[in-house]
């Protein structure tokens, strides 16, 4: 590898995204590049010449082993939609004047669907003005809804909370001889893949959420009310999983159905907090009982203290794989995961992975959902299927180094 590499962080953290950081800096190094520099919050923030020298923050080892168990992103990061080349073309020429400057060969963004956009959009740049740039994506979501891909790094630590976290919930909503209903609220925005995970639950010790509401489908209100009143003839504590994407017939979200004001990120996302809320004031006004809405909000994406060994390992692996791909010559492409033991159905005994990369024009913006046929429409669960793919991506553990009782993160940059 000649010259130097420039890496950013995008769109919402993750528990692991920084374990990619460390792959495509360790494997950058190792395979001889220059510089490794690192935009401070992505895109946005290198528009404003906000980046450092990697390489003079990560000087050992047991730095990068830190950087890989320290949650969210190191780098800082942004939710910003890089304008079309015919709008703002200057844009493009500042961008592309401090690659010249600092001497960027390789460019790697790790992120989600819309931070491919980035990648795409800079990649056609640079194809069209004769740029010899490398521009790769690697896969970064909690919300696993990248197309092509089997899953994205981030997903396996966030789904291992959030059953780890549903399976403490329903024991506690146990305790007392009364009715009641506890509503938690799980994020991943349109695609049900994170709420779907509380699935994960069930087992010989706990019997898992009573309901599971995905937002593939549309939510109705008094089918909600009947049937949370219908299961709770027979059983007094529910627990109920609801994806904070849930949406009506007409297309708006539940956690619109209130006076508040909602946040709109710089694609046009709304923020999605508050259905939990909704829904268990709903049913304490109509069945008449004790309810409590749980936001697992952040917390599920940034819980390095519950982060899935397999995950670590395969968002270090995106990483060094995205560089790899670099240095063979590819550019305008995603990595992605691949399971090598057989068809998503695999257990987890014979669960493996590998990498490829795919065509970025083909994944950026794009949303996978979560298949119809692995919704259990008529009880209103996740089946099977969806629990054997999702088990083996939150195999195993890798426990933070822990200093006086509390999990030790890597200093602070931004
Ligand atoms: O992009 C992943 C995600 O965690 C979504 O599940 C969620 O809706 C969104 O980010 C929240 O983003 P922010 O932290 O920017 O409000």
């Amino acid at each position: 590898m000649t010259g130097n590499v420039l890496v950013g962080q995008s769109g919402g953290p993750t528990a692991v995204i920084n374990s990619s950081l460390a792959g495509v800096f360790k494997t950058a190094k190792d395979l001889g590049a220059g510089k490794v520099y690192g935009m401070l919050y992505g895109i946005q923030g290198l528009l404003d010449e906000k980046y450092i020298d990697l390489g003079e923050k990560l000087h050992s080892e047991l730095e990068i082993e830190l950087l890989k168990r320290t949650p969210s992103s190191y780098l800082g990061s942004c939710r910003y939609k890089l304008p079309d080349y015919d709008s703002q073309p200057e844009i493009y020429e500042t961008l592309f004047n401090t690659f010249n400057k600092l001497n960027i060969q390789y460019f790697f963004y790790i992120g989600g669907n819309d931070s491919m956009d980035t990648i795409k959009k800079l990649s056609d740049y640079g194809t069209a003005h004769q740029s010899e740039i490398r521009f790769i994506g690697v896969p970064k979501t909690i919300d696993n809804d990248l197309e092509i891909t089997d899953h994205t790094p981030g997903y396996g630590s966030a789904a291992k909370f959030i059953g780890a976290t549903t399976k403490e919930i329903i024991r506690d909503s146990l305790v007392y001889d009364q009715k009641n209903v506890t509503i938690i609220e799980i994020m991943g925005r349109n695609v049900g893949w994170l709420t779907g995970a509380a699935a994960l639950s069930e087992g010989v010790d706990c019997g898992g959420p009573d309901l599971i509401y995905l937002p593939e489908t549309d939510f109705s209100m008094e089918d909600f009310l009947e049937r949370t009143a219908r299961l709770q003839a027979h059983k007094k504590s529910l627990v109920i999983a609801i994806s904070e994407g849930i949406h009506l017939k007409d297309g708006r979200y539940v956690c619109e159905l209130t006076e508040d004001r909602k946040y709109v990120d710089g694609f046009g996302h709304t923020m999605l907090n508050g259905a939990a809320n909704i829904l268990a004031q709903r049913a304490a006004r109509e069945i008449g009982c004790k309810t409590r809405a749980i936001e697992l909000n952040t917390l599920q994406r940034c819980a390095s203290h519950m982060a899935s060994l397999v995950d670590i390992k395969e968002a270090f692996l995106a990483g060094a794989a995205g560089v790899r791909a670099a240095d063979e010559g590819k550019s305008g492409e995603m990595i992605i995961l691949k399971r090598t033991s057989g068809d998503s159905k695999a257990c987890k005994s014979i669960y493996e992975c590998s990498t490829d990369t795919f065509d970025i024009h083909k994944i950026a913006n794009m949303e996978k959902k979560v298949p119809l046929e692995w919704i259990d429409l008529t009880n209103n669960k996740v089946t099977k299927d969806f629990v054997d793919y999702a088990r083996p991506l939150i195999g195993d553990e890798l426990s933070p180094i822990m200093v006086e009782g509390l999990p030790r993160h890597i200093e602070y940059v931004i």
